[in-house]
């Protein structure tokens, strides 16, 4: 802050001593520094369902209905986006920063155990299988370690445990020992284990996901029946170009910035258009409405591809950012999922009081800010896990401090949130997470405004004030040790959304 205001005060004294150039400064001080009520009231669920349309109609008008990195869906949702932007002159600079890597485009299982079929959903980045008619058997503990994987496993479809490991350790481990495939049966009741191989992986076995009613089903039925398995799958990866989209705001501060991100694709299952189309169109609509107003801060919006498949376009862009730029941004929000039908209303935990991560500085003050926002609408709220599971991931593990919203993906409703936020207990928070109902239809409307609104009051506090009293950026000495510590922490963790919970 100490910066900005003597940076301010010269320039201002600079003006005053050259008439010339104080002509030019009324039109810019006739553009008001944001104000944080007009803000939010600027940004209205008429203009947000326009948005919510808008990607819809465009991933519907593809023949895969989706918006998944790489896909003319995206695309489309990228050329949104940036038209939005340019309609508002040169308020934003935009950068469109091209990103290649492998997605998967397309997923499909089928699976059967004695003529029965059993809903799954297939593991991304999986290998096809083509099985007719081959012994199931069932792997003990969860399967993390070799001596789980007896003999018998050979040339049989494996039922696995979800839990501990990752899948891709297990699918490799069952490889080894033989496996034709994996089926992967969940450890909570959520529905089928929707995981990844986290990225084009060598040696592992083809894979899938069911319940967990499911999978102890066959275990109980194993004990007297003999399971004969058919699985088939089909996954199409593609090496594809895509590109993130970076806004930044012609005024402010551009050595304490705000970013905001949200991720631009969806899975291939459908339009995405909670997840996270939502959190797309809640920053899009508060860039489009402070470009009425001047900040004191700069402001950067981030449009992430390949969310879904890894945190790979966040990771890319941090990645291309040098230590000095990193040390400029003050605080990362981020917004995946903001309008979930069955929602909660939450806060990423920066100041660690319910999962014990805590943030780098700042990060505890960003979840009080949220709360506080929470509580003057009347509104109870909940703190939500920290643990860089979305694009937040990447800067967090670059020790910028960070805070989000977030309405709840597959984490089943408890009676003690249904009381706060009411809903439905004993069902995910999105029974649509990672299917072709996230759409239109099946946003929240009222969490989806009071979250966009959220966002509208975090830009307005932050860049409106130039972070004033907020904790200055660490040192890079102190801050590299806590990198350390948090990419213990948070890179070996999965994404959120392509692996909604990790093992
Ligand atoms: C201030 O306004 C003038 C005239 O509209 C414009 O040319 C100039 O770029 C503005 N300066 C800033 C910093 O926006
Ligand atoms: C999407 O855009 C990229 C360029 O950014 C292009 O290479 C690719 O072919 C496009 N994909 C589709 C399906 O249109
Ligand atoms: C699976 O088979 C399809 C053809 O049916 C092919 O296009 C695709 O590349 C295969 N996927 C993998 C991962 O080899
Ligand atoms: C086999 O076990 C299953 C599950 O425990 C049970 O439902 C079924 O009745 C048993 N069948 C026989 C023939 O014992
Ligand atoms: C907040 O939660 C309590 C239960 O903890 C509930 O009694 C109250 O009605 C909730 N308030 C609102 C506004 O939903
Ligand atoms: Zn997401």
């Amino acid at each position: 802050m100490q910066t900005t205001r003597s940076l301010s005060l010269r320039l201002g004294a600079a003006l005053l001593a050259l008439p010339g150039l104080g002509a030019a400064l009324p039109s810019n001080c006739s553009i008001p520094i944001v104000r944080d009520q007009e803000l939010q009231d600027a940004v209205t669920i008429e203009a947000l369902y326009a948005h919510a349309e808008a990607l819809q109609s465009r991933a519907y008008s593809t023949p895969g209905r989706n918006r998944v990195t790489g896909s003319e869906g995206h695309n489309l949702t990228i050329e949104y986006i940036t038209s939005q932007l340019a309609a508002l002159g040169d308020y934003y600079s935009v950068e469109v920063q091209p990103w290649t890597g492998a997605t998967q485009q397309f997923g499909e299982i089928a699976f059967s155990v004695n003529g029965v079929e059993y809903e799954a959903a297939d593991v991304e980045f999986s290998p096809n299988a083509t099985i007719s008619e081959a012994p199931l058997s069932i792997v003990p503990n969860v399967g993390c370690e070799a001596a789980d994987f007896t003999a018998e496993v050979a040339d049989t479809v494996a039922l696995i445990h979800r839990g501990s490991c990752t899948f891709a350790q297990k699918a490799t481990l069952a490889r080894a020992a033989g496996a034709l495939a994996v089926i992967f049966w969940n450890n909570e009741p959520a529905g089928v284990v929707q995981g990844t191989y986290g990225g084009v992986a060598e040696g592992v076995a083809a894979g899938g996901g069911i319940s967990q009613a499911d999978g102890e089903a066959l275990v109980a039925l194993s004990s007297n029946t003999t399971l004969t398995a058919s699985l088939t799958i089909t996954t199409v990866i593609e090496t594809v170009f895509s590109a993130n989209v970076i806004a930044t705001s012609k005024y402010g501060d551009p050595d304490n910035i705000l970013f905001l991100g949200a991720h631009s694709d969806s899975v291939s299952a459908g339009p995405g258009i909670n997840d996270d189309g939502s959190g797309t169109i809640g920053i899009l609509e508060t860039a489009i409405q402070l470009s009425k107003y001047r900040t004191r801060s700069k402001v950067k919006f981030g449009w992430w591809t390949a969310e879904e498949a890894g945190l790979l376009g966040s990771e890319y862009y941090v990645s291309t950012l040098t230590e000095e730029e990193l040390l400029k941004i003050r605080l990362y929000l981020n917004f995946d999922m903001i309008a979930s039908p069955n929602f909660i209303l939450g806060h990423y935990d920066g100041d660690g009081s319910e999962f014990g991560e805590v943030g780098p500085a700042g990060s505890a003050e960003t979840e009080h800010l949220f709360e506080e926002y929470y509580e003057s609408l009347g509104l109870n709220h909940t703190a939500t896990e920290f643990n860089g599971r979305s694009d937040y991931g990447p800067f967090l593990a670059s020790g910028v401090p960070c805070g989000g919203l977030d309405a709840g993906a597959d984490e089943v409703k408890t009676p003690e949130w249904v009381e706060m936020f009411g809903g439905t207990a004993g069902i995910i928070l999105d029974p649509n997470y990672h299917q072709a109902g996230d759409n239109v239809d099946n946003l929240n409307p009222f969490c989806l405004e009071v979250m966009s609104k959220g966002i509208a009051h975090a830009v307005a506090t932050y860049a409106g004030s130039a972070f004033a009293g907020y904790p200055p950026r660490e040192s890079p000495e102190k801050r590299s040790v806590e990198q350390k510590l948090q990419k213990k922490t948070t890179l070996r963790q999965p994404p959120h959304n392509a692996f909604p919970v990790p093992i």
